[in-house]
């Protein structure tokens, strides 16, 4: 939800800020600027879309500067245009700062602020920051920062510049979305992201809620909230810059669901003892006799997080036979649900900075709930205030629709629940990690099988207005998320539904121009029992599409198509099952024209309630 980035240093500072934000479009591309100051006056430069736009202009009308921030924005106040754009100069042209957030208070604050002379370009909450700034600034540009922070009610991650004299200073705060510093010689970076700094250094600061950082090229200094300097630790991170590049691949999303093989094999390894047959999980301050108290637990997430959630309660109840409980983020705090510290709330998060699931985890704290994450973003601020972590080691994700970091979340939650099983009962059975080690060879095997079938399955449908996908069981949530992954990558209307509730509504749209995709996997009942819900698809002339594991004998011969995926244990077939979905919509998409990394009115963290 925008992205931000900085420099202070030696170097000409546009082409990195450029180079950062291109790391950040994900974050949002209704808009995109840069501000770079020269030999004390601000250079801007604004766009509206995606960030090419901002390119192009630069092209023609560079801007020059050794140090200066870079924006680009997901529109909350304000129609993206260029007119709202970041980075936002106060009305008497002293400073220039971008923002990530929302300013609740921005209404009284610009009343009052007009009232005073400061006149107004924008239609934007930023901007009412920046003219407060400035109406506090005399001389000292962190003091005034100080001062229009301890005003401003709402949540958000700014950094901002002037012209008047301080040096090359950056100043940045946080209050709730993440800002993250990194450390160089003689230089210093400022991003909403570490993706956008690992070029350059791997050496980081995440600040802190309430923090003001200042950054010059020799140093970094931070205060919190009460103005008392703070050293945050220097975390150095692991993840390869080239990661988070295409490698070749035509978009993001599809080398993302290649990566998942590794990506899943990355989060279980290290964390199995497969010859002790021990699960070993680190970063959980929770004691295993305290876990052994935990009576219930609540999981959190929002979106894709959510559906891999949906499977998680079926893997721990099953596994663990711990009752759970699954939320909305958005939802849950609203409910006034039953909390207390029996309970363990287990925030699922990529980015671990979803402003609606952080809530929710805070509300669960509040009432006395133990916190635990399942997060793909090392400092995250879920990571921040849990006191267990599963890190998903997904690498970075770029492409908005989630692939590798649902699979990865699966894999996690399947850990969580052979922990809990091993706290209870002392011991984990061999067989639960037989099957994860078979998992990545299946994986591997989907994804070389699936990939053609299903760019030609994309060809034949991806005019269709709508689709229905059917699921049972723990595979009902790969349904819901079938439905997600096609509508946010190709804007065909989509519904996951459990099969079994077809017949109470949805059966009502099936007609010959409508594809059902059921997952039918597995020799269970629950396998029979999705078999006569594609008889009755079938019979009204739906397109019958079966995703299974089985011979298509076996589904009585009803189905138009067939999506043929390998068996692994029944916990773990979900893993399986959602990949040809996700080449699905991303082919789809493709066929359509959309664009599958960025898609229309979405972003990649979504930091604002
Ligand atoms: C997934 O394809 C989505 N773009 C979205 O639903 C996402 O999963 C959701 O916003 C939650 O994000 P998080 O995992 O970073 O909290």
């Amino acid at each position: 939800m925008c992205g931000i980035v900085g420099y202070v240093g030696h170097r000409e500072v546009v082409p990195l800020l450029m180079d950062g934000l291109r790391r950040l479009e994900y974050r949002g591309y209704d808009s995109a600027g840069v501000v770079a100051v020269e030999n004390g006056a601000f250079q801007t430069s604004k766009a509206e879309g995606k960030l090419d736009r901002l390119k192009e202009k630069l092209e023609t009308a560079p801007v020059h500067g050794q140090y200066g921030l870079g924006h680009t924005r997901w529109a909350t106040h304000g129609p993206p245009s260029e007119r709202n754009a970041h980075p936002m100069v106060d009305s008497r042209g002293r400073v220039a700062l971008i923002h990530n957030g929302i300013i609740e208070n921005f209404l009284p604050l610009k009343k009052r602020l007009i009232a005073e002379g400061w006149t107004f370009k924008s239609d934007t909450d930023t901007e009412v920051v920046a003219n407060l700034i400035s109406s506090y600034l005399d001389g000292d540009l962190p003091s005034a920062v100080a001062r229009a922070l301890s005003e401003l009610e709402g949540m958000y991650a700014f950094a901002v510049v002037t012209n008047t004299g301080a040096g090359q200073q950056i100043v940045a705060a946080r209050q709730g979305p993440p800002l993250v510093i990194g450390l160089a010689q003689g230089e210093q970076f400022l991003a909403s992201d570490p993706s956008a700094l690992l070029v350059h250094t791997k050496d980081v600061i995440f600040l802190e809620n309430g923090d003001l950082a200042v950054l010059t090229p020799e140093r970094v200094t931070v205060q919190d909230r009460h103005g008392r300097p703070v050293e945050r630790p220097v975390q150095h991170l692991t993840w390869d810059p080239i990661q988070a590049e295409k490698g070749g691949y035509k978009h993001f999303m599809l080398k993302e669901i290649h990566e998942q093989t590794q990506a899943v094999q990355d989060t279980f390894a290290g964390r199995v003892d497969f010859e002790n047959a021990r699960i070993l999980l680190d970063s959980v301050q929770i004691t295993e006799d305290e876990l052994r108290h935990i009576e219930r637990i609540h999981i959190l997430a929002c979106g894709t997080s959510w559906h891999s959630g949906l499977i998680g309660k079926f893997l721990i109840e099953h596994i663990a036979r711990i009752p759970v409980e699954v939320d909305y983020g958005s939802e849950y705090r609203y409910r006034d649900p039953i909390v207390d510290a029996r309970v363990l709330a287990v925030g699922i998060s990529q980015s671990g900075e979803t402003a609606d699931t952080i809530s929710a985890m805070e509300a669960a704290r509040e009432r006395g709930a133990r916190l635990f994450t399942i997060c793909n973003v090392l400092g995250s601020q879920a990571t921040r205030i849990s006191e267990g972590v599963i890190y998903t080691h997904a690498g970075p994700e770029i492409g908005v629709a989630s692939t590798k970091a649902f699979t990865t979340q699966l894999v996690a939650l399947y850990l969580l629940a052979l922990y809990l099983r091993q706290v209870k009962t002392g011991a984990v059975e061999r067989h639960y990690l037989d099957a994860l080690a078979h998992l990545p060879l299946a994986i591997d095997e989907v994804i070389r099988l699936q990939e053609k079938p299903m760019a030609e399955m994309a060809k034949k449908h991806h005019r269709a207005e709508n689709f229905l996908y059917l699921g049972r069981g723990i595979n009902y949530p790969i349904a819901l998320e079938g439905a997600l992954k096609l509508k946010e990558i190709s804007y065909i209307h989509a519904e996951g539904y459990p099969a079994g509730e077809m017949k109470h509504g949805p059966i009502a749209l099936i007609d010959e121009d409508l594809p059902v995709v059921a997952i039918a996997t597995g020799n269970d009942l629950l396998f029979e029992k999705v078999k006569s819900n594609l008889q009755e698809v079938n019979a009204r002339d739906g397109v019958v599409i079966a995703l299974t594991d089985r011979d298509e004998e076996e589904l009585g011969g009803i189905c138009d198509e067939v999506i043929t995926v390998p068996t692994v244990s029944p916990l773990l077939q979900p893993i399986i099952n959602v990949i040809p979905l996700q080449l699905l919509a991303y082919f789809t998409g493709l066929r359509r024209g959309a664009d599958v990394d960025q898609p229309r009115n979405l972003a990649k963290s979504v930091t604002v309630e």
